[in-house]
């Protein structure tokens, strides 16, 4: 097929740095490193089980041995495992690095001696949707970049944890890829967002979607109903009234998508708009919500924000969160701005909830009784 004349990842970055004479080119070398682990990731999911990358990870891999449990306490997947490994193998000896932080590991990652440390911190959850592998569904990668706080010298010691420890505001750049029936890279350095396919001919991520913007006008919702039970006041007064549609409040219908990968979910709204939310609920109270705070809602809400979309807690814009925890768990309500404002307005005025809402109390879809 004739392909057009489409500009390559490394292409793009090139030409980005040169708006910036002061720029020394790091941030496009971890990109680019970044990327590279991004590919490697892609073929062994490509692979399936003709690569024996299915199923859970077993330490040590002997027979009669449990599947190994991450810090999160959740089943460790062997491409879970397989990822981490090339995000740290592909990343650590670039130079650009003074560490990174993954969701499979505990602590943050040194980089090894024998290698320089650099200015960069990258923080990252190597495979988003872990439960979609073995049944052949999309799943991706996300990755931040912050800037190591105070003075940088190669002869510094490591970072400390305080050191991730910083808002998603302070992002350098953000991305994720996406291992689905093409694999994308999509990626922001705080100049907007740009979409590349992976074409598996070159082997290169070619420019497909520059300047990606969330659609404002939106008549689709994704969340995991199943929880709903658990849901608070401000959530489920949203809920409800999309489900209600033409006749409701909103007065148009919606549709409702849950792909369970949160890096897909993310995909969809850039490309065509909608509302993702993962609240904090009632569950388990010992839980702030699902996903984690400094490598899955802040690069996310970074790159939802560069394109025009809103990030949140359902209360607080995500970006202005202070992190206390490398592991933190948060609510996470993003996609098209209007449908984020409302939510966060449903929040600000829960007092307002019952009276506004008719379908509320006994009329309400999902659960009547609500306190
Ligand atoms: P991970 O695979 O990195 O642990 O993240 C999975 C997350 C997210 O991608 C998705 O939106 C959510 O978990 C799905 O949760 P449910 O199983 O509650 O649907
Ligand atoms: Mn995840
Ligand atoms: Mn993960």
């Amino acid at each position: 097929m004739p392909t057009k004349n489409r500009s390559t990842l490394t292409q793009f970055l090139i030409e980005e740095r040169r708006k910036h004479p002061d720029a020394s080119g790091d941030l496009n070398a971890l990109i680019l490193n970044v990327a590279m682990a991004c590919k490697a990731i892609a073929k062994a999911v490509a692979l399936g089980d003709l690569g024996d990358v299915l199923g859970d990870h077993v330490a040590g891999g002997g027979a009669g041995q449990s599947a190994s449990v991450n810090v999160q306490g959740e089943t460790q997947k062997k491409l879970d495992v397989l990822s981490n490994e090339l995000f740290m193998r592909m990343n650590e000896w670039s130079g650009h690095l003074a560490g990174m932080a993954s969701e499979e590991m505990e602590l943050p990652i040194d980089i090894p001696a024998g290698f320089p440390r650099g200015k960069y911190l990258l923080v990252f959850d190597p495979l988003d949707g872990s439960s979609n592998i073995d049944v052949n569904v999309t799943v991706g990668s996300i990755f931040g970049v912050l800037r190591r706080p105070g003075a940088v010298d190669a002869s510094d010691g490591p970072p400390t944890i305080a050191d991730y420890l910083q808002p998603g505001s302070a992002q350098v750049a953000a991305g994720y890829a996406l291992y689905g029936p093409t694999t994308m890279l999509v990626l922001s350095v705080g100049t907007g967002v740009f979409g590349f396919t992976l074409d598996p001919n070159l082997g290169e991520f070619m420019l497909t979607h520059p300047n990606i913007r969330v659609p404002e006008q939106t008549q689709e919702f994704a969340i995991n109903a199943s929880n709903s039970r658990f849901w608070e006041a401000p959530v489920r007064r949203y809920v409800d009234e999309c489900l209600a549609g033409k006749t409701g409040p909103r007065g148009k219908d919606f549709n409702m998508r849950w792909i369970a990968s949160m890096v897909a979910e993310a995909h969809r709204i850039m490309m065509r708009g909608g509302v993702f939310m993962y609240p904090r609920d009632t569950k388990d109270p010992t839980k702030a919500g699902r996903l984690r705070l400094m490598y899955e809602a802040n690069p996310i809400g970074f790159l939802i924000e560069q394109a025009g979309g809103r990030a949140s807690t359902g209360e607080f814009p995500m970006l202005g969160i202070q992190p206390r925890e490398l592991h933190q768990r948060i609510g996470l309500v993003f996609g098209s701005k209007a449908e984020v404002e409302r939510i966060e307005e449903y929040h600000r005025n829960p007092a307002a909830v019952k009276n506004n809402s008719p379908l509320f109390a006994a009329r309400s879809l999902f659960l009547s009784d609500a306190p």
